[in-house]
């Protein structure tokens, strides 16, 4: 129980930590249900992490550097799609994306500028970054060791979940079996050389943001997870070195009961899973723990000021649905990148619910609720039974293969997107309560120049370097790639050559090849 005396209630009488049943299931017990800390917000609010990265290094260092300065409490990197496809700033198909809809990085000289005055031993910094996110983590793990910052003191998260990339997200680069071939090795590397580290953070976001419904977003997701963890245990790793370090990623809607209830379901769910399926031992490895996001897609460009109330219902869903970590989105992000007074009211939306209300005095305040408990049930029947149907197609890549999750998600978005159009879904704004002139609105305006200061950055790297060496790396990395040897040992030499991003996914494109998806209609 928690040792800190109950806080004092408004009329002052105490608010109980934990409220229950003398025999019922207490937070930080399996399964979970009421969260995997005993004391959650009690002792620790959950993480204020807002997603952000634009432009080149130097203009996210200064944005992080205001979000730091705002009182956020973990980093979380957004990266811009060439880096995200494993391609460098002047590769031609890179054109028209650099910095966009995240931070450009090619380098180690990027990534250094990226945490310019940033003291990574007292920062956690999440990335979202997948099929490089090794070669990302490594950047990472290279810079804080030009700090003095060893492995073993780094706190963060890479995302590196291919696998809903090839349902939802599409930044994907190599076929499945070397992709998961990858994380396996990022999951044995991390366990040696960076053993705070959450290795992959198991994501149903996309999936959601895709049009998936609560029920789809779990179970897609756990299924996934699954499929992790039978590949890393096929990759000979015993399931307690790894599966504390997994982690989640799921959406916060504005219907928020449900998602409470989604949350409660989730986490007992996965920890039945890893102690009956997996006969994981450690109680860290049946423990979900998770990020959440404010769902983007329910955002509106109507009458923007509108979703600082949608952010705020859907973070209230999170946080009474015992998240980890938060991102509160931008009341802006519908219509562009946010500004910086946007991400600063999305910062103080958390702020507010963390240190105004009395959200944190109590553990899982709706347990006992007739509706949410009815809704934990029906949510974790009907996800299981969804995660069967995914595996009757063998394993979660094969139903991905035969394009299973893809229509199953498909027919949802289609069905939510007839009832906005008939109104029987009400979106405040936009087909209810509208008005004829909306106010005007002044974007935040990316960098025009950056693609030209990034080529030149790149040429200077090329000419400085050591290219000879850099090729030596290069090679001893497709050695790697094309036998069973860990690939972020080879990786790591190579990038603190100044290797860059782009020929480093290049040298194992050369090696796995990339994957072609099978369109299945
Ligand atoms: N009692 C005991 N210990 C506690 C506690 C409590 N009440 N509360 C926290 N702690 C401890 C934890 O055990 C942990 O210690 P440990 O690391 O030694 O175990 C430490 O305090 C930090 O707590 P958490 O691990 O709970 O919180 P973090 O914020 O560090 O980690 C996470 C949260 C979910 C595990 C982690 O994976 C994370 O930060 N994920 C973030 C992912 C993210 O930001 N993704 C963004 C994606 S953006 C995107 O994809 C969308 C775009 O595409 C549109």
């Amino acid at each position: 129980m928690n040792e800190r005396s109950p806080r004092r209630s408004e009329s002052g009488f105490p608010i109980e930590p934990v409220y229950g049943p003398a025999d019922g299931e207490k937070p930080g017990q399996y399964p979970f249900t009421r969260g995997v800390y005993p004391t959650m917000y009690t002792s620790r609010p959950w993480t204020m992490r807002q997603y952000a990265g634009f432009g080149t290094a130097v203009e996210s260092n200064a944005r992080y550097h205001q979000l730091l300065n705002a009182g956020t409490m973990g980093l979380s990197v957004a990266f811009d799609l060439p880096t995200q496809m494993g391609y460098d700033s002047d590769e031609p198909i890179a054109h028209g994306e650099v910095g966009k809809v995240g931070v450009a990085i090619d380098s180690i000289e990027d990534m250094r500028l990226l945490f310019k005055d940033i003291p990574l031993d007292k920062v956690s910094t999440s990335m979202t970054i997948n099929a490089p996110g090794s070669v990302l983590l490594l950047l990472y793990q290279l810079v804080a060791e030009e700090q003095g910052v060893p492995g073993d003191k780094l706190n963060g998260t890479i995302q590196n979940d291919i696998l809903k990339e090839y349902i939802a997200r599409g930044t994907y680069i190599f076929p499945p079996k070397p992709s998961l071939r990858l994380v396996a090795d990022t999951f044995a590397y991390c366990r040696t050389e960076i053993p705070k580290w959450n290795t992959i953070s198991i994501s149903g976001y996309h999936m959601a943001e895709a049009g998936a419904t609560p029920v789809q977003e779990i179970a897609f997701t756990l299924a996934d997870g699954i499929e992790y963890v039978r590949a890393a245990i096929a990759a000979g790793l015993d399931v307690d070195a790894f599966a504390p370090r997994l982690s989640f990623f799921f959406v916060a809607r504005t219907t928020l009961l449900e998602e409470v209830a989604k949350f409660r379901a989730a986490r007992r769910i996965w920890a039945k899973v890893m102690r009956e399926e997996f006969g994981a031992k450690d109680p860290k490895s049946w423990m979900l723990r998770f990020h959440t996001q404010t769902a983007g897609v329910q955002l509106t460009a109507q009458q923007p000021e509108v979703n600082l109330v949608r952010v705020t219902a859907q973070a209230l869903g999170a946080i009474m649905g015992g998240t980890q970590s938060l991102h509160t989105n931008s009341y802006d992000e519908a219509i562009a990148l946010p500004t910086e007074k946007a991400a600063r009211l999305a910062l103080r939306t958390q702020q507010v619910l963390a240190y105004e209300t009395d959200l944190t005095a109590t553990v899982d305040p709706f347990a006992g609720s007739y509706v949410v408990e009815a809704m934990t049930d029906e949510i974790e029947a009907e996800a299981q039974a969804l995660i069967k149907r995914v595996f009757e197609y063998g394993s979660a890549v094969d139903a991905i293969e035969a394009g299973f999750q893809k229509r199953e998600i498909e027919s949802s978005a289609y069905r939510t997107a007839l009832e906005i159009d008939s109104v029987e879904r009400v979106v405040v704004g936009l087909n209810r309560f509208t008005i004829d002139v909306e106010e005007p609105y002044e974007p935040l305006r990316v960098n025009p120049a950056i693609e030209a200061e990034q080529a030149a950055r790149l040429v200077r790297l090329r000419a400085e370097r050591d290219n000879d060496a850099v090729g030596a790396a290069l090679d001893k990395l497709r050695a790697a790639a094309h036998g069973t040897e860990n690939v972020l040992y080879p990786m790591r030499e190579a990038l603190r050559l100044k290797a860059t991003v782009g020929e480093v996914c290049h040298a194992l494109r050369g090696v796995w090849g990339v994957h072609a998806p099978r369109e299945t209609f």
